[in-house]
């Protein structure tokens, strides 16, 4: 199985809402039996909560449910068992480059990376922000989740061939 990581700060605004996002793709797809996603934070704030209300609240208008969701920590584990850990912003890649042993550096990429259509290099943290801040996060996760679909559409067709 191909597994990818989202990674945030708490593990309770923008990865949990990636994670949705993403998985939801990966079932319209038909490739949910052949790539897992799973989301964690770089910090502890929130362990065990379920996703931030605000967040919550904007998922659902795009049909995206996160209330089974609970925040966790990156683990050392993490970066063995997924193949793409893709981060929110600079202090994410940051502290997860302080933590992650060199040979896996190669799977901890900028989720925005992956967008096709907005240049911005970050999600921007929507926990200080209005409800606005919310609907754009979503906007950014949508455009830059097809891109990795894309990406990890090939990369389960590479592997089924090998
Ligand atoms: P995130 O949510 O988008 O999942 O990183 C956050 C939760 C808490 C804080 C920042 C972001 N905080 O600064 O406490």
């Amino acid at each position: 199985m191909y597994k990818v990581l989202f990674v945030s700060t708490g593990n309770f605004c923008r990865s949990p809402s990636a994670e949705s996002v993403f998985r939801s793709m990966l079932e319209e797809a038909g490739l949910s039996d052949l790539v897992g996603v799973d989301s964690a934070g770089t910090h502890s704030y929130h362990i065990g909560e379920a996703p931030d209300a605000r967040a919550q609240v904007a998922a659902r208008k795009r049909g995206y449910d996160l209330s089974m969701l609970s925040a966790r920590q990156v683990t050392k584990n993490d970066f063995r068992e997924f193949d793409l850990i893709l981060v929110m912003d600079w202090e994410n890649l940051s502290a997860l480059q302080q933590m992650c042993p060199r040979m896996y550096h190669h799977k901890l990429m900028l989720l925005m990376r992956f967008s096709n259509d907005f240049e911005e290099a970050t999600v921007p943290d929507p926990y200080m922000g209005g409800s606005d801040t919310f609907s754009k996060v979503l906007d950014y996760l949508e455009n830059a989740c097809q891109g990795v679909l894309e990406v990890v559409r090939k990369r389960v067709a590479q592997y089924q061939a090998a």
